[in-house]
């Protein structure tokens, strides 16, 4: 008897073994002939294993019989070529042993067709639904390519803090860390004293692993980072998340252009993959979801990413005749109706977007001679906007500085990001890209809460 997936048991391959499955009843109906169907499903994979469960089964009419969505089940049985349309095998069950029952009236997935917003209300039991599943192993193989992609290219893995004493994009939108008591805080001036907190400084949940990255850049070549970041924005938008996962590649002697490059053959890899390797989910999204999702992302791959200068892009935005709720102009960040808009209305491709002003990009990226612009990149993908920021980054000592000041950084506070230009200065570059923002790019799904497992976002975080 061997114990194997519903995946597995799926296959033709397994006809004729002798199995054991565990899992989740789906559903289960009662044939006349007095025998049962269920549906079991145990996360391995989008469809169910049908189990035929004859009357001659000890406890059948005192528990199979009373099996529904939700409770758990080990069935031991041989797998046979189903008669059935639309499945190779199912399973004849020669015991059905039941683990949990789950009350019919209680249990909030009894019904089908519920909303994803009151999904996000059940988060500790969405896992258990057809989209969750897909959107799981969906996230699950993205990780999965964004190590491979990496590891081939001999890239070095790095863990970056999460507590840190820097703000990164310098945009003030931090997590404040302190084991102060907020009703008994030590004053100092009317000030509260940090140095009586747990590490004598304030301190912040990161909000990128960018500046660590380029430490170890700096050193050891080409790195990445993938973990949790934390943006304490108030944006209750479809594309933001208080908590969410970034992969930030750093590299040293890359200038833009081989950031671009870079960005878009892993961008590709991890459409190829999901596609050859998520199937049968990303049919269910191409079902379910969204009816353009594969033909978008087969033309992303079949596609140039296009490279814009910022400033071109702003003269095509105010060319275009659109009624847009915010109006351009040289100067201004643009906004997710904007960034759309070139994507797809005007090219219908991704579109990296490069040499912003540098009045809305963080001091660490590179100034370009012309004083106005900086060597950032943003690309933008259809469906979603941006979904990688990125930028070559200053190493020249004198402008860093200039820079930290003109946005208001003491330069002090960063004199170990400085040494990296002080000894041995490399030009580098890197980006991060956003692993929710890839997985609605990928599922076509509306709302990052919905592909991430457990969303934080302004006012909810129960689960
Ligand atoms: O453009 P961002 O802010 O860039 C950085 O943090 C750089 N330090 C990266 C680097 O160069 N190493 O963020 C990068 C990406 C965005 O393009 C987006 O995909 C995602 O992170 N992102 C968010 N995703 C969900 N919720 C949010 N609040 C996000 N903010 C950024
Ligand atoms: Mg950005």
């Amino acid at each position: 008897m061997e114990l194997i997936t519903v995946a597995s048991a799926r296959q033709a391959e397994a006809i004729g073994k002798q199995v054991r499955l565990q899992g989740w009843v789906r559903t289960r109906r009662d044939s006349k002939g007095g025998f049962s169907f269920i549906e079991l499903n145990d996360g391995s994979c989008q469809g169910n294993l049908q189990i035929v469960a004859e009357a001659a089964l000890p406890n059948y009419e005192t528990e199979v019989k009373k099996l529904g969505a939700g409770c758990s089940v080990t069935v031991e049985g041989e797998v046979r070529q189903s008669p059935a349309k639309g499945q190779a095998t199912e399973v004849a069950a020669k015991s059905v042993t039941v683990h949990g029952w789950a009350d019919a009236e209680s249990y909030p997935l009894q019904k089908k067709g519920h909303s994803y917003e009151f999904l996000r209300t059940i988060a500790h039991l969405r896992p258990r639904t057809n989209t969750f599943g897909a959107i799981a192993r969906l996230r699950n193989q993205v990780s999965r390519s964004i190590h491979d992609f990496f590891q081939e290219q001999g890239f070095l893995y790095v863990h970056t803090p999460i507590i840190t004493a820097s703000d990164c994009e310098g945009a003030g939108h931090l997590f404040k860390v302190s084991t102060l008591n907020p009703a008994q805080l030590p004053l100092q001036n009317g000030q509260v004293d940090f140095t009586k907190d747990f590490f004598h400084r304030p301190t912040f949940l990161t909000v990128s692993g960018q500046l660590e990255a380029e430490i170890f850049a700096c050193g050891l070549g080409k790195v990445y980072t993938f973990g949790p970041t934390f943006r304490a924005e108030n944006s209750n938008t479809s594309r933001h998340l208080a908590e969410f996962w970034m992969i930030e590649p750093e590299m040293a002697y890359f200038d833009l252009q081989d950031n671009m490059t870079l960005a878009e053959s892993f961008l590709k890899r991890i459409i190829r993959d999901a596609l050859d390797k998520c199937g049968e989910d990303m049919k269910f999204f191409q079902e379910r979801v969204d009816k353009e999702i594969l033909t978008r992302l087969q033309g992303v791959l079949n596609s140039q990413f296009l490279r814009l200068p910022y400033t071109e892009a702003v003269e095509i935005l105010e060319k275009s005749g659109e009624k847009f709720e915010f109006p351009v102009r040289w100067g201004i960040d643009l906004q997710s109706e904007h960034e759309r808009y070139l994507t797809e209305k005007k090219f219908g491709c991704p579109v990296i977007l490069f040499d912003y002003p540098r009045t809305l990009k963080p001091f660490y990226m590179r100034v370009n001679d012309d004083g106005k612009t900086v060597r950032a990149m943003d690309v933008l993908v259809p469906g979603v906007g941006e979904i990688i920021g990125g930028s070559q980054r200053e190493e020249r000592l004198d402008i860093l500085e200039q820079r930290m000041k003109e946005q208001g950084l003491d330069p002090a506070g960063y004199w170990w990001y400085l040494d990296l230009r002080r000894y041995g200065t490399v030009p580098h570059s890197g980006f991060g890209l956003g692993l929710e923002r890839t997985l609605l790019f990928l599922s076509g799904m509306g709302n990052i809460r919905d592909v991430v497992p457990f969303p934080r976002v302004p006012g909810s975080a129960e689960f």
